[in-house]
């Protein structure tokens, strides 16, 4: 099973909206996908139409008395589950600095979902914490979704540090640019002025667009309701570039 954490430290990016389009991309090639709502604001979990709430809550899962895998939920989507997200996952932190490894529980929770899927998405919370620092670690393609302003490169920057200072992570990382205009100057000349000196960032960007904003009331994914737009040509497109980069 291959995980994908769609993650940054900052907020509002489009990181649950790219992991509900990119996920339902990867479903549709007919691969077992999995999405893993970690964030306590549930948003993943919203735009899938299903509620949140966990039997037990972070306690079970860290103790297991319930399998992981009875508490995952079905899309309605072909190939694509969901694991909601729960309101006590902003403890996730306290329960985890109890334990022997602290930054070893959540590699512990996903093992009953590896024989079950072939792709793992991780709908990260922003910011960093024990947490984050459990998803990095078993992590393998990291998915940094930016919007193009300075604000926005500094808190890039200083991820990036974060990881160079964890080398043991084994992770790929493919940065993009998510709601960017084309008639706003600054994003034109950051996402030109990155993408040709940072080849590590997808060349494939994805629009400002009130299309995919309007996830949040269609509540499903883009494909659903504007399968030929542009926006979701750009979604697959960019989902091709990842696969394509890291088979
Ligand atoms: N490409 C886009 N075009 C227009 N609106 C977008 C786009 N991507 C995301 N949005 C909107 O921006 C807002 C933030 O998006 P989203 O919730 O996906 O960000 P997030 O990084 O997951 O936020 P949080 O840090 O709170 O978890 C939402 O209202 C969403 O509809
Ligand atoms: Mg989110």
């Amino acid at each position: 099973m291959k995980i994908y954490s769609i993650y940054n430290i900052k907020g509002g990016v489009g990181k649950t909206t790219s992991t509900v389009n990119l996920a339902y991309a990867s479903a549709s090639q007919g691969i077992s996908t999995l999405i893993w709502d970690l964030d306590p604001q549930g948003a993943t979990s919203y735009y899938l139409c299903h509620k949140t709430g966990i039997p037990g809550g972070v306690k079970n899962l860290m103790e297991q008395n319930i399998p992981l895998y009875e508490m995952i939920k079905s899309t309605g989507y072909p190939n694509l589950d969901l694991f909601p997200a729960d309101a006590s996952y902003r403890y996730f932190d306290q329960y985890f600095a109890e334990t022997k490894k602290p930054d070893g529980c959540l590699k512990k929770m996903i093992k009953s979902f590896r024989n079950r899927y072939q792709r793992l998405f991780l709908d990260c919370p922003p910011g960093l914490s024990l947490l984050s620092d459990n998803i990095l670690r078993v992590t393998d393609i990291l998915l940094i979704p930016l919007i193009p302003t300075p604000l926005s490169l500094r808190s890039y920057n200083r991820l990036v540090k974060h990881l160079l200072k964890h080398d043991q992570w084994k992770l790929k990382v493919v940065p993009f640019f998510n709601m960017v205009n084309k008639n706003n100057s600054i994003h034109r000349i950051v996402t030109t002025n990155v993408c040709e000196k940072l080849p590590i960032f997808a060349k494939q960007t994805i629009p400002h667009s009130n299309i995919i904003e309007a996830m949040g009331i269609k509540r499903s994914p883009l494909a659903i309701y504007a399968p030929d737009s542009m926006e979701y040509k750009a979604i697959v497109s960019l989902w091709q570039e990842v696969i394509g980069r890291h088979p």
